[in-house]
């Protein structure tokens, strides 16, 4: 790729006589230092590099747009330039304000891609970025979507329904953000009320990334709601048990040291949800000497974590002790304002799950008496919330991602193993055009080829089963190895 474009090359005409840049980053003379940073993480990315040895001559997404809406990091680079050495033709936007790496973005945006992230965005600037993502200079959308949490589709399927029912629009929205979406879709309504069912006829499909993402894709589904169909790339087995799980494990402790540099060992720290997430979290903070607590609502998951020796409350319980409170469950309101207000003096509060709802922030600052004050800026938020009895709370990342938002996410090698599955994941969806619409897995031999591909790097030595063995046991001597329901 050619690592340097002229300003003059990137300039789109909007109306006659008057052009814009089709690229927005923080600094594009950040772009040689990222590129520095892109060449240390290529080799740490085994399973895309191989992809793009594999398909880069053959080009089998020659021509198919791709809007990307997903953290715009080093990482996301290399998938981004895979997909373009396939042949795609790719814009981007970041799936959360405080996750762009600026310097990954002006790489990206220097080698011809139009990226539209940086570090801090106002909720504004996000939902304006994640919109010129979905638009091409001449007004066309992406003929595919990689997701990760469903903010692109969203948009999409909102501006859809609203186009045959524009009184959604003026629907109460209920927070800030919501509004903030409203405005956006009355604004690109006024100026061409045909403009999603346009774009929404020539997408073909999305691979969502994550959890949340999956879970809000299958309940559009289940509403008939959904206008493409969707690659349900978080289970694959070579993503959410190695993404969400070891990737947190790196990456949360990562984000509270980043943040407030305090000792984590010897503290109590309450981990609320023990799904993948929450078994990384948790790990992480027993490698770091802390003493575990973890709360679920599923008994499964309960066990387990008492199974593997944490133990198991409600936060409720938790209140009078806990240090440090790290939610990951994907779901809204678990820890409320009320809980904050019961908290020990200096204890600290993230959340490592998508959405920033699972920590009542707007209620936190509405509270009678509350005083805030920034700590640290939009480069590595945390910011203290003194109540009127004089305790005080510490809040990182505005109670978004505190790994991304603190921290630079999980490292190279995991989301080499991410990346693989959504680049095969883009791919299946171009070579299935005509699938009927619903959310999917990809093969299970894929997912196994996605592990193989990152064998080498670690020193691993297969074993190869003997054709007598293959036969014994009942599964082909190239796999798949386990059943598909079989869990990991
Ligand atoms: P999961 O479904 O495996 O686990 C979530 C767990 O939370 C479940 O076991 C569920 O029973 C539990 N839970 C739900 N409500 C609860 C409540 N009120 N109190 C306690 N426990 C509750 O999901 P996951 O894959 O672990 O993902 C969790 C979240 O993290 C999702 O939002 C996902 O999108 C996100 N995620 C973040 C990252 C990251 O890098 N920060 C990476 C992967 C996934
Ligand atoms: N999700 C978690 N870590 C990430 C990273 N480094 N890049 C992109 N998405 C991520």
């Amino acid at each position: 790729m050619n690592p340097v474009a002229t300003k003059e090359s990137r300039c789109v005409q909007t109306r006659p006589g008057e052009s814009v840049m089709d690229y927005q980053v923080k600094d594009i003379q950040l772009a040689g230092f990222g590129r520095k940073e892109i060449g240390i993480a290529e080799k740490e990315m085994p399973g895309l590099m191989a992809t793009r040895q594999k398909y880069g001559s053959e080009k089998p997404l020659q021509g198919v747009k791709i809007t990307g809406s997903l953290h715009m990091t080093v990482q996301t680079a290399i998938l981004i330039e895979t997909l373009v050495e396939l042949g795609a033709d790719v814009r981007w936007a970041s799936c959360n304000i405080f996750s762009t790496q600026d310097h990954a973005a002006a790489a990206v945006a220097a080698a011809g891609v139009s990226v539209f992230a940086w570090k801090g965005e106002t909720l504004e600037d996000y939902w304006n970025c994640t919109y010129r993502a979905l638009t091409w200079p001449d007004g066309s959308g992406p003929n595919q979507v990689v997701d990760d949490g469903g903010d692109a589709t969203l948009l999409i399927h909102l501006g859809y329904q609203a186009e045959d029912d524009p009184s959604l629009l003026d629907q109460k929205a209920g927070n800030r953000e919501k509004q903030i979406i409203l405005n956006l879709l009355k604004r690109i309504q006024r100026e061409d009320p045909h403009h999603w069912h346009r774009i929404a006829k020539d997408v073909h499909g999305v691979s969502e990334e994550t959890t949340t993402g999956v879970h809000r894709l299958i309940q559009m589904a289940e509403k008939s709601q959904l206008l493409f169909q969707a690659i349900n790339v978080n289970d694959s087995v070579t993503k959410s048990k190695f993404d969400n799980v070891y990737g947190c494990r790196h990456s949360l402790p990562d984000g509270i040291k980043r943040a407030m540099d305090v000792l984590i060992s010897g503290k109590s720290v309450m981990i609320c949800g023990y799904g993948d997430v929450g078994k990384g979290s948790a790990e992480s903070m027993r490698n770091e000497r802390a003493k575990v607590f973890v709360s679920e609502v599923d008994p499964i998951c309960a066990l387990q974590a008492s199974m593997a020796g944490f133990q198991v409350c409600t936060v409720e319980y938790a209140l009078p002790f806990a240090d440090i409170y790290v939610t990951c469950t994907g779901n809204r309101d678990v820890i409320t304002a009320k809980h904050m207000s019961q908290m020990k003096d200096q204890a600290i509060v993230c959340n490592i799950g998508h959405f920033d709802n699972e920590i009542q922030v707007a209620e936190l600052q509405a509270w009678p008496g509350i005083q805030k004050e920034e700590i640290k800026g939009s480069f590595c938020p945390v910011h203290r919330y003194t109540f009127p009895d004089g305790h005080a709370i510490y809040l990182l990342a505005e109670g978004r991602l505190v790994n991304l938002g603190c921290a630079t996410g999980h490292p190279s090698f995991v989301m080499s193993n991410s990346f693989t599955n959504q680049i095969l994941a883009q791919m299946d969806i171009h070579n299935n055009l005509d699938r009927l619409i619903g959310v999917y897995r990809l093969d299970k031999k894929l997912d196994e080829e996605v592990a193989r591909l990152h064998l080498a790097k670690l020193g691993v030595r297969l074993t190869k089963m003997s054709p007598e063995q293959a036969e014994y046991i009942g599964f082909p001597i190239e796999g798949p190895y386990k059943p598909d329901h079989y869990r990991y």
